[in-house]
């Protein structure tokens, strides 16, 4: 989402008479994107900001946008007086006024949350490559204990029915084949169709799908407790609809589950993905962990190995608990020490990695279709992404937005080579 509110920003400027500048430049404006979910990410904002110092003692205007911004950006003012603006998730649409003031010496800060949302404020898409970043939701109102995200982007807002297709019919006007629909919870988006009916995601995602011109719909990321039957249903009934869904699980262990604040357990996930899995066999799945959450035993963490080696997943994301001020887990009893997250984190990555690399290999020898988002490394190579959201690359007579055939030749853990079939079509 970051990517997404990073592009929008751009935008914004650029209507402003700003132009990005070229990577390794000096830029007049910097404008720091923020991520607080973790103490390691939200660290990296202060050495950044020291990192711009230039030889001769001055700085460029410094913004800093994101997270970090809405959380710390009193403290973010304090500690680094180069900061000009300081600027919530929720209000990068006044970047534009905060500029001009502080073009004129003032340090100005926002982290309000208006109502009114940001999105009305934006200019309309113009830019797109071949794949696109679309938010339709925003904020959480779960509350799991560890996360900072409730605080930080705000309540569960969904954005309107309309407004969604129109961006995304000009994202495919602007070349994009590919639409990721984007939401702290995205499954929880609901709003009203153009009939005035309520309709789900599955409903959002059948619209999409309508657009002759958009090729691939995936969306991220998911509460295991949103998954409706209508949504799981999708998989199976529309093409569009890629055969991958990030489900996060966070931890196999019921106990710790509820601790998290999670209101799911680890059998009612399961079926979850075992009626995913029968709607659209052939689905590749991820999920997010976290080990080490306070109060965590040996044999609590092993049932999160025990889950991963239940679900099998073909990719996935996992993390040592980072405390977050203000969210409750941070001041639980039983803080787990840093070697025994190491420890932990280590064994469930060696157990994540071999999956990865099974699904990989068990993938060698299909066909099917990639969709090109670069050159390779080398001459002539393409790179790519599978259905299943693997990294492919091939050589062969193609460009960058064509759809091709291929077939998968060989895997490692991290991507597939592949050989041309045929080449571009619709
Ligand atoms: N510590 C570690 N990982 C976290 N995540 C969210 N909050 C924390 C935290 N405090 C992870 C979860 C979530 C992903 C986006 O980040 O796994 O799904
Ligand atoms: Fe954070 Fe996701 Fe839980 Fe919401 S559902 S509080 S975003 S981990």
């Amino acid at each position: 989402m970051n990517v997404y509110d990073g592009d929008r920003m751009a935008e914004l400027l650029t209507d402003q008479g700003l132009s990005a500048a070229p990577e390794g430049d000096d830029a007049d404006l910097v404008v720091l994107n923020t991520c607080h979910i973790r103490e390691k990410a939200a660290e990296k904002v202060y050495s950044d900001i020291g990192r711009l110092r230039r030889d001769d003692g001055t700085a460029p205007l410094i913004a800093v946008a994101g997270c970090v911004a809405q959380a710390e950006g009193e403290e973010i003012m304090a500690r680094a007086p180069s900061v000009r603006m300081v600027v919530g998730p929720q209000a990068y649409h006044r970047l534009p006024e905060m500029l001009a003031d502080a073009t004129h010496g003032k340090r100005v800060t926002d982290t309000d949350m208006p109502l009114e949302t940001k999105f009305g404020a934006l200019p309309s898409r113009r830019r797109s490559g071949p794949t696109a970043f679309l938010t339709v939701q925003e904020g959480c109102d779960k509350f799991c204990t560890y996360c900072v995200v409730p605080y930080t982007r705000g309540a569960e807002v969904s954005r309107p029915f309309a407004d969604l297709v129109d961006e995304a019919q000009r994202l495919v006007e602007a070349g994009a084949r590919e639409i990721t629909l984007l939401g702290q919870n995205v499954n929880a988006w609901t709003g009203e169709d153009g009939k005035g009916r309520t309709i789900g995601l599955d409903g959002l995602i059948r619209a999409l799908a309508a657009l002759p011109d958009l090729a691939r719909i995936r969306y991220t990321t998911s509460h295991p407790n949103d998954m409706t039957d209508a949504l799981i249903a999708a998989h199976g009934e529309i093409d569009k609809l890629m055969p991958y869904l990030h489900l996060p699980v966070q931890s196999g262990n019921d106990r710790v589950l509820k601790a998290m604040n999670r209101s799911h357990s680890a059998e009612s996930y399961l079926k979850v993905l075992e009626k995913v899995r029968a709607a659209r066999p052939d689905i590749a799945l991820s999920g997010d962990f976290i080990v080490g959450f306070p109060g965590e035993s040996d044999a609590e963490f092993d049932d999160t190995l025990k889950i991963v080696g239940q679900v099998g997943y073909a990719q996935a994301f996992s993390f040592k608990y980072s405390p977050r001020p203000g969210t409750p887990a941070a001041t639980m009893d039983d803080q787990i020490p840093a070697d025994v997250m190491n420890e932990r984190l280590q064994r469930l990555q060696d157990a994540l990695n071999r999956d990865q690399m099974a699904f990989n290999q068990a993938s060698v020898g299909k066909t099917c279709a990639i969709l090109i988002e670069r050159k390779g490394r080398h001459p002539g190579q393409w790179l790519g992404k599978s259905p299943w959201l693997q990294s492919v690359h091939f050589e062969g007579e193609a460009a960058i937005g064509d759809i091709v055939t291929v077939e998968l030749t060989s895997a490692g853990p991290n991507s597939l080579g592949a050989r041309l079939l045929q080449p571009s079509h619709a």
